[in-house]
């Protein structure tokens, strides 16, 4: 994997620095509010998995899977929901966990939908936030690090399902995916 990797731009214990900044600003402000953290499928499991581990308080989770209709790269801004909550979010204070803000579209769509199932709060986590890509108006209210308009694998980010399992986040060699 790694002779795909034009270049590293966080390692494994920047990312963890971060995740570490991240829960403690969290627990400050969720402390008592029992929050649910809803991770979106399938990017965000390993940042869900050392989030949680970050924060020092009561929480639960909740996974969704969500995928956009046709090309990525030539999205329709359609979304679909591949797995539903299990939970009802009536009430509760959710924060919405993904790997990575793109066009923003997902998240746009996620959530209105969330939305209509009448949280008392809903806010966005993400690790990267890529802004020079947005289409649609996002606003997390947590973000690790703003990236340039680079194709990013690793640390739960695929291309083509593989990668995700590399501890760190890489800058993929355009000679694999063109
Ligand atoms: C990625 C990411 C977000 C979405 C962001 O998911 O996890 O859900 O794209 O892009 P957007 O802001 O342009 O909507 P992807 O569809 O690659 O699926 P995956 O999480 O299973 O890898």
């Amino acid at each position: 994997m790694e002779k795909d990797i034009e270049q590293i731009l966080y390692s494994a214990e920047a990312i963890q620095e971060r995740v570490v900044e991240l829960g403690q600003t969290i627990t400050a402000d969720f402390k008592d509010k029992n929050p649910l953290l809803i991770g979106v499928l399938k990017g965000s499991f390993v940042f869900m998995a050392d989030l949680v581990r970050a924060l020092d308080m009561p929480c639960q989770l909740e996974f969704m899977g969500v995928s956009s209709y046709g090309n990525k790269s030539e999205t329709t801004g359609a979304v679909k929901i591949t797995r539903d909550l299990e939970c009802d979010i009536e009430g509760r204070h959710v924060i919405v966990i993904e790997d990575i803000l793109d066009s923003g579209l997902t998240l746009s769509y996620l959530m209105k939908y969330l939305q209509n199932r009448r949280p008392a709060s809903i806010e966005i986590c993400t690790l990267l936030d890529k802004p020079e890509r947005r289409q649609v108006e996002v606003h997390p209210r947590y973000k690790g690090f703003a990236i340039p308009d680079a194709f990013v694998v690793g640390y739960g980010l695929d291309f083509a399902e593989s990668y995700r399992n590399l501890p760190y986040i890489g800058v993929l060699k355009p000679s694999v995916y063109a």
